[in-house]
């Protein structure tokens, strides 16, 4: 059997645009419509716990009727040619159910919740989050999302799967919220680096990348045939 490459993928909002799910930042995205400081942040569920709890309502909705794309079904066929980390932002399941193994939620999870006093008593969550849903330690419900100013617990992971990359994909993100924005600086410099977007981030610091301008759903099937190609076999 000959060894598959590493192939590491880091994705954004982008790739779920084309399922229906709105971005944060382009025009029509979601920051435009509400205020970060008031759905996403630890103080905002302090202040108005219903206001943010029927935020991640509204987006659970949302995403349950959602579809994968060709974007997220070529990135999980990717995996009989390489050996697949898909290091997401994206708190949509649309991933899992295009078929990928290996995902890292850097963001949280919309089909979670989790205690607001233990971070580990986490839970399935189908459907909604209301006032009064308790956790088995007593204490409130919240979504399992990483909000602004808090930790990001699967950094760590996602680093060290980073700098073992053979080859990095960037899919369909701004690049503009850290720490995740920082992600590719942790791939070898020789490593083959590609970012495929409609409307190219400042990349300008990372280097020997090559730029796919492109919405995923026609960006990611044509890279990924090339790679294939080019790629898909022995790692030696
Ligand atoms: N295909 C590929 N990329 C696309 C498409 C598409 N069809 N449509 C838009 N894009 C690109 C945009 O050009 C932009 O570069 O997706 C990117 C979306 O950027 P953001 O809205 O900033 O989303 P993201 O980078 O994932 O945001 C990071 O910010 O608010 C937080 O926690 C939230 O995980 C999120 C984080």
């Amino acid at each position: 059997m000959l060894k598959k490459k590493k192939l590491v993928i880091l994705t954004g909002a982008g790739i779920s645009a084309e399922s229906g799910i709105q971005t944060f930042r382009d025009s029509d995205g979601l920051w435009e419509q509400h205020r970060i400081e008031d759905v996403a942040t630890p103080f905002a569920f302090q202040k108005n716990p219903q206001l943010v709890l029927n935020f991640y309502n509204e987006r659970r909705k949302k995403v349950r009727t959602a579809q994968p794309n060709a974007g997220h079904k070529t990135l999980a066929e990717l995996e009989k040619y390489f050996d697949v980390t898909i290091i997401t932002q994206n708190i949509d399941d649309l991933h899992e159910r295009a078929g990928s193994s290996h995902i890292i939620h850097l963001h949280g999870e919309i089909f979670k919740s989790r205690s607001c006093n233990n971070p580990s008593l986490i839970y399935d969550c189908p459907d909604t989050i209301n006032l009064g849903d308790l956790a088995e330690d007593g204490s409130q419900l919240r979504p399992h999302i990483v909000w602004f100013y808090e930790d990001v617990p699967q950094m760590e992971a996602a680093i060290g799967e980073t700098q073992r990359a053979e080859i990095l994909m960037i899919i369909g993100t701004s690049l503009q919220v850290y720490p995740a924005a920082g992600l590719a600086m942790y791939a070898p410099y020789d490593a083959l680096k590609f970012l495929v977007d409609p409307h190219i981030p400042e990349v300008s610091h990372i280097p020997n990348l090559e730029i796919v301008n492109a919405n995923a759903t026609i960006g990611v099937p044509e890279l990924a045939e090339r790679l294939i190609n080019e790629y898909g076999g022995d790692s030696t």
